[in-house]
């Protein structure tokens, strides 16, 4: 070994040992007639003291070192003077005999310090440098303890880890595919995996029992804070398993991951139907960390003359506790707030709760106190409380206010990052009309059972089937998505049916599949979490990227490697592709 001890552990009963450091030139600083660098690696800093009066040569020599210079240092550790009890080595410091520049560096176009000089677009240009400061570091650290936690919980509960291939087949289903061109097979694509969906299925056909893998996916979809391009699941799948034995496995392996990384013990688990989420929350992903639960308002608030709500599919209110202050002008960027596209409401009602039981409401016209009352005691207002009301087609409106009771939740700080809310959404339905395609999508996938009292609906009621699936919901993150699957080919068949598929069409798809099934298919269920929301809900940001080694920009660009980028005729040509411009 080069070095005898890291940056980070050297302390005061070290004292006298001769030590070997290697490691980055973090600072130097010269204080009348002593120098004393910074040394930097991955574990923590240490300080190299040089003494003018004891070796002046030395001294220069460090004097000389430049910011982020790669050097080893040899020397005796001390006592320090004057201590710095903010890092874990700051008692000590090596009185330095020797040093070595194992490498120079250009200055870095950043700072590497906690709080950089560095905007987002350079520092993922330089993605190698950021990766030196302690937040990124931190975060790929968690990273590394979420995988090695997960991998000895699933292992202990008898689960073996399988690679599913990388290369596989193009599915129209889901979203977009990136695909990959075959030199081999002129004119014919790979698809890159949206997830080893149909591969876990045909490894409990064959007997695999209890498999997982820690596989990146890749989906060729808008990019938000909370997706990428390329992303990791924990991917997992039983035999013989009903719904609950999954929610047992797996709420084990939440609970495992919070105890073991960060500590946290007494984590518990709702359960809430799809559709109570989207009554109460408007949202299939509710943040559990707060109530201020939606109260539908049609009976006590249309046909009083007010347009607006008589023409509303809904009409639907939160109560924001203690807001009954808020300004004209507060009132009036809350109206603009919701009124954006994003957002997409036509405008905002609110209701006043005054201390001395009267209301002010911006309907006032139209209603009544004792009208307005009726609407504050279906939402437990009380006074000094402010009513928030949307009205207009129902799953817009949903979809509205649970934004704005996400924003009143900031607003009033009841989104604290320290305290974690899980939950399972179950009974979602089993699928989806889109009106332009005018079919039926799977709102899961089409291997995805559905609930076994709904089966006999398929054909007469599509809209009405349950499916037996679950999204695992932690504070409002979608981190887990899964179901009890198809195990019975004549059912799969059907789905395919339902779907639109004709029988060619499910065949070229998925006949690998449904052959499989005619040869003993256990019963199957399973999940698959994104890993990488998992590991930013833990760090507590919301961005996934932080956590990711060399992550892509929201335009889906590798800005360090410059990728993606054009490739020459000649590799076109072997490729049997044509450039199009
Ligand atoms: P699903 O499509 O719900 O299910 O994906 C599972 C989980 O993966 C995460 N996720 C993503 N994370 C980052 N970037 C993305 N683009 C992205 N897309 C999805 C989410 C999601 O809950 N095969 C099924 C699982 C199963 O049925 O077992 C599947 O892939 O956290």
């Amino acid at each position: 070994m080069i070095r005898t001890h890291n940056c980070g552990e050297i302390r005061l009963k070290d004292i006298g040992k001769e030590v070997v450091l290697c490691g980055w030139v973090h600072r130097v600083r010269e204080l009348g007639g002593m120098t004393f660098v910074e040394l930097r690696d991955r574990f923590g800093v240490t300080q190299l003291a040089f003494d003018m009066k004891a070796n002046a040569s030395l001294f220069a020599q460090a004097n000389e070192l430049g910011r982020e210079y790669v050097i080893k240092a040899c020397g005796v550790v001390a006592e320090r003077s004057s201590k710095n009890l903010k890092i874990p080595t700051g008692e000590i410091e090596i009185i330095v005999d020797n040093i070595e520049i194992l490498n120079q560096s250009e200055i870095p176009p950043f700072t590497i310090e906690d709080e950089t000089d560095g905007g987002e677009e350079l520092r993922m240009k330089y993605r190698y440098i950021d990766i030196r400061r302690n937040v990124v570091r931190d975060n790929l650290v968690l990273r590394h303890k979420m995988a090695i936690e997960t991998r000895n919980y699933l292992n202990k509960q008898n689960f073996i880890e399988v690679e599913t291939p990388v290369l596989i087949k193009s599915t129209p289903e889901g979203a977009r595919d990136f695909l990959v061109p075959s030199r081999m097979n002129t004119g014919e694509f790979y698809a890159l995996p949206q997830s080893p969906q149909t591969f876990k299925q045909l490894l409990m056909v064959g007997g695999i029992d209890k498999y997982f893998q820690i596989v990146k996916c890749f989906r060729d979809e808008d990019l938000r804070a909370d997706r990428q391009p390329e992303f990791t699941q924990i991917d997992c799948e039983m035999s013989f398993v009903t719904r609950d034995d999954v929610f047992d496995t797996f709420e084990g392996l939440i609970k495992h991951l919070f105890k073991n990384v960060k500590n946290i013990e007494n984590i518990s688990f709702e359960h809430i139907s799809y559709d109570n989420a989207m009554k109460l929350y408007g949202t299939d992903k509710p943040d559990l960390r707060f109530g201020m639960k939606f109260a539908e308002l049609n009976d006590v608030a249309q046909n009083k003359g007010f347009k607006v709500f008589d023409k509303a599919e809904l009409v639907v209110g939160i109560c924001a506790e203690g807001c009954a202050e808020y300004s004209r002008k507060q009132l009036d960027a809350l109206t603009e707030w919701v009124k954006r596209p994003q957002i997409g409401a036509q405008g905002l009602v609110y209701v006043k709760c005054n201390n001395d039981g009267s209301f002010k409401s911006s309907v006032d016209k139209f209603f009544s106190n004792e009208q307005l009352k009726s609407w504050t005691e279906k939402l437990n207002a009380k006074p000094g409380d402010l009513l928030l009301i949307l009205a207009g087609e129902t799953r817009q409106t949903q979809y509205a206010l649970g934004e704005l009771r996400l924003e009143m939740a900031n607003r009033l700080g009841l989104r604290k990052p320290d305290e974690f809310k899980c939950a399972w959404v179950v009974d979602f339905p089993l699928l989806e009309y889109d009106e332009e395609t005018k079919r039926y999508y799977a709102m899961h996938h089409p291997f995805t059972s559905p609930l076994i009292d709904d089966i006999k609906m398929l054909g007469s009621n599509p809209d009405k089937v349950r499916a037996n699936a679950y999204d695992m919901v932690i504070n409002g993150v979608e981190v887990g998505g899964g179901s009890i699957r198809i195990h019975d080919s004549n059912l799969q068949n059907k789905m395919f049916e339902v779907l639109g598929f004709t029988q060619e069409e499910a065949n070229s798809q998925f006949g690998f599949l449904i052959n499989a099934f005619k040869y003993g298919a256990p019963p199957h269920g399973g999940i698959a979490f994104g890993f990488d929301r998992l590991c930013a809900l833990f760090g507590g940001t919301e961005s996934i990227r932080d956590y990711i080694a060399f992550p892509k920009n929201n335009a889906g660009r590798d800005v360090m490697i410059d990728s993606p980028s054009g490739i020459d005729d000649e590799q076109l040509k072997e490729l049997g592709l044509k450039r199009t411009s």
